[in-house]
């Protein structure tokens, strides 16, 4: 993510108020800039589609439709998709980018639309967790690439971190790489890796990506 802002810390906002009152507490949460792997992964990629789905204020969908593609970018926050649409009109980059207020929890992305669905640190209080990334990879079109992208669980959090507490939050590669089916996915990527140095979490510790890259088989 787009880096924290600074400022005191405060318990990782889960649920649908708690992530309002994070973006209402500074005039920016993140800091604008793209998030690393979604660079890695989608810099190579042609033009095409995407669903930006957790968009937050909305860095990487700028980002994306900056270099030519035309992004459906997901919220529940209005605070957060207010502050991206409002960039988007700055770098006039509107017609490129439909900002949905939705709730992943219950909403369903148009079947196989997507040329990149992509979701960084989705991390809330899922009641079905493993249907809501059925939903995402559903979306993506054949030929098409997914990426999820998490905070790692681990000892980086230190002892006593309120994420410790959040299991249900935090997830892995593997748990999304879980809900694929092997016959109509390929190019399966589970990996650990370093996160953007300059985008360190807030508390100061520099917490490794989970990361899960597929592509959908042509059909
Ligand atoms: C940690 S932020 C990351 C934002 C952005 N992806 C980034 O990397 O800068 C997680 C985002 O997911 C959104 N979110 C969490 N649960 C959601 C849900 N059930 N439906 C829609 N958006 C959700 C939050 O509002 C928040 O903007």
């Amino acid at each position: 993510m787009s880096e924290h802002g600074h400022g005191p810390a405060r318990q990782p906002a889960i649920t649908r108020d708690s992530y309002d009152e994070l973006y209402r507490s500074a005039p920016a949460v993140w800091t604008g800039r793209p998030n690393g792997q979604l660079v890695a992964e989608a810099t190579g990629l042609p033009p095409g589609t995407a669903l930006d789905a957790g968009a937050g204020e909305g860095g990487d969908a700028l980002w994306l439709a900056a270099r030519g593609w035309r992004v459906t970018a997901v919220d529940f926050s209005p605070v957060a998709l207010g502050r991206g649409a409002a960039k988007a009109a700055e770098l006039l980059l509107t017609d490129r980018i439909d900002w949905r207020h939705e709730d992943l929890e219950v909403w369903t992305p148009p079947e196989a639309s997507f040329d990149l669905v992509t979701a960084h640190y989705l991390h809330s209080a899922w009641t079905d967790r493993a249907a809501m990334f059925r939903r995402l990879a559903a979306a993506v079109a054949p030929g098409g690439t997914l990426l999820v992208v998490g905070h790692q669980h681990g000892e980086q959090w230190g002892h006593g971190h309120a994420h410790a507490h959040e299991a249900g939050a935090l997830y892995t590669a593997q748990d999304v790489a879980a809900v694929l089916d092997p016959d109509e996915w390929t190019d399966v990527v589970t990996e650990t890796r370093d996160r953007d140095p300059g985008a360190a979490h807030r508390t100061g510790n520099p917490v490794p990506d989970t990361v899960l890259v597929a592509r959908r088989r042509a059909v």
